[in-house]
């Protein structure tokens, strides 16, 4: 008996290659489509974010980390790192797969990449209201470091705050 917790699977987590590259954008409009979570919003321009994933894929300053368990491709995560040794930071893992340790296996992986690539520093953005993220980053150390207020407006013409964290690494 494991209490009310969904069992957690195997999760495998890898570089993305130019082949995960359609999966990866379903996963990207799915969450868009959720409206809360993620700064890209419905409807997303396909094309323009097929190509921002490719370059991420291809790209020499990113990290592009995918997530597979039950044979379906669950999550990804994007480091782009900056000249000056910043790490920035995005991720998501599939609505049906959340809870279930995948966000936590990429996060390990991602933090471990950043800092073999030369990273000093892990960063990111997140709506406040984003409680499962918020809770996932602090887990790793993550610490909040400043609000954004009223910064990002969304399609809806409403203006959110974000919370920007850090996790350096040296
Ligand atoms: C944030 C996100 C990536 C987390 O991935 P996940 O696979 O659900 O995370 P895990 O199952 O590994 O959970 C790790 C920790 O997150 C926290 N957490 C997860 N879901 C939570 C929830 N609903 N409420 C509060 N904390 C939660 C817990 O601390 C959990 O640790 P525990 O399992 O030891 O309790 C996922 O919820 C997601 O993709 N959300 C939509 C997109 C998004 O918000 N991306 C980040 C934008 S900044």
């Amino acid at each position: 008996m494991t209490g009310r917790r969904p069992a957690r699977p195997a999760v495998t987590v890898r570089d993305a290659t130019l082949a995960d590259v359609d999966a990866v954008l379903g996963l990207v409009v799915a969450v868009a489509g959720e409206g809360r979570w993620i700064s890209v919003e419905a409807p997303v321009d396909v094309e323009g974010r097929r190509r921002r994933i490719v370059e991420d894929v291809e790209g020499d300053d990113t990290i592009a980390l995918v997530a597979e368990a039950g044979g379906e491709l669950v999550g990804q995560l994007d480091l782009r790192l900056a000249r000056y040794g910043v790490a920035d930071l995005g991720m998501l893992v599939a609505a049906g797969w959340r809870g279930r340790g995948v966000g936590t296996a990429l996060l390990a992986e991602g933090i471990e990449r950043a800092r073999a690539a030369g990273a000093h520093k892990l960063a990111l953005q997140v709506w406040p209201h984003n409680a499962a993220a918020i809770a996932l980053y602090e887990r790793f150390g993550f610490r909040r470091e400043g609000l954004l207020r009223r910064h990002y407006r969304r399609r809806s013409g409403e203006l959110w705050d974000a919370v920007i964290m850090g996790l350096p690494l040296d």
